[in-house]
């Protein structure tokens, strides 16, 4: 961090400047879930997004990036856009920032620019929003920065979360609650190496498909959704089994009971493999091997089509982890 804020620093032409971080997260289970207003179960993680920012008095915004996205200029200008929309006034920033979190991976490298900058942008104004008003206002600023119908899990849990402690999201209201991993449980993100691109169409097709599931039933969105009435619609089937899920394991979490946990991941990568169908041939390969390598379970983590593996390991065996797989973190 040290070496990232003084680089920081050096953008911004030296001088005072105030520094917020926003966190990329992994999610556990509850994916696709989060527009059908459902549940979510993701974990800030300690990769993050740093912004270094100093109001400046003549009303100009001049934001650079120092790595991946290079040009943060469509965010910054949807930002001002949804946060002006929430009240805020229009003032001059100086802002840098730099993230570690890898784009493409599944890891909300979106949601911790779009939260990191926001924060910045609201404080020089002033403006202090409630954490799920800034994670919504984010979220339709992803949306038009890159037409990506995105939710807003990545927003709420880089506003909100910490690393280590999950956060289960009710997405029809926003409620949250944190949620204690037992402490011999290890998680680790694991990359495929395949990056992926959400605004390809495919995740929009989904959320469409949903949407139109939806209607068919009869329900205002498929939280609503019984399984019957979902038997013979694949994609329908995952979201309504996926919220089944996230109980599953939040009661799993609580109580200690490591196997019945990885089981639900594992459980989650059929569904989003053979009925979301949002996997690919080497996300599958890396879930048996993490299973093979004695995780309890895995599974892709994040919009899918590519990006990372999530596993639950035994906390002894995830040091080794990184001589087998190409590792990103473990928490
Ligand atoms: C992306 C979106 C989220 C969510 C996930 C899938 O990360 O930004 O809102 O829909 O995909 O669970």
């Amino acid at each position: 961090m040290d070496r990232r804020a003084d680089a920081i620093a050096a953008a911004l032409g030296g001088g005072d400047a105030a520094f917020v971080r926003a966190p990329g997260r992994v999610n556990l289970i509850g994916e696709h879930t989060d527009y059908n207003d459902g549940w979510v179960l993701p974990m800030a993680l300690e990769l993050d997004c740093l912004v270094g920012y100093r109001r400046r008095a003549d009303g100009v915004v001049n934001v650079v990036s120092l790595d991946a996205p290079d040009d943060v200029a469509p965010w910054t200008e949807a930002l001002l856009a949804a946060l002006a929309e929430e009240g805020r006034e229009p003032v001059g920033i100086d802002a840098a920032l730099a993230s570690t979190v890898p784009m493409g991976a599944g890891l909300a490298s979106s949601g911790a620019l779009s939260i990191g900058l926001g924060l910045a942008l609201c404080r020089v104004a002033g403006l202090a929003l409630e954490p799920a008003v800034l994670a919504e206002a984010c979220r339709r600023a992803e949306e038009r920065a890159t037409g990506v119908p995105c939710g807003f899990m990545d927003q709420m849990v880089s506003a909100l979360g910490r690393p280590r402690e999950p956060l289960l999201i009710d997405c029809r209201g926003a409620d949250v609650e944190r949620v204690a991993l037992p402490e011999d449980l290890a998680v680790a993100v694991v990359d495929s190496g395949v990056r992926r691109s959400l605004s390809d169409g495919r995740y929009a097709e989904r959320r469409a498909a949903c949407e139109a599931a939806a209607a068919r039933i009869g329900v205002g969105s498929l939280r609503d959704a019984k399984p019957e009435q979902v038997a013979d619609d694949p994609v329908a089937r995952h979201v309504v089994s996926e919220n089944e899920r996230v109980q599953r394991m939040v009661g799993a979490l609580r109580a200690g009971d490591l196997v019945e946990a990885g089981a639900v991941l594992t459980e989650g990568h059929e569904s989003l493999r053979d009925d979301f169908a949002v996997s690919t041939p080497e996300l599958d390969a890396l879930v048996e091997r993490m299973v093979g390598l004695g995780a309890y379970g895995a599974r892709l983590t994040g919009g899918g089509f590519g990006g990372c593996v999530i596993a639950f390991t035994p906390r002894e065996l995830a040091p080794g982890l990184a001589d087998s797989v190409n590792l990103v973190c473990v928490q």
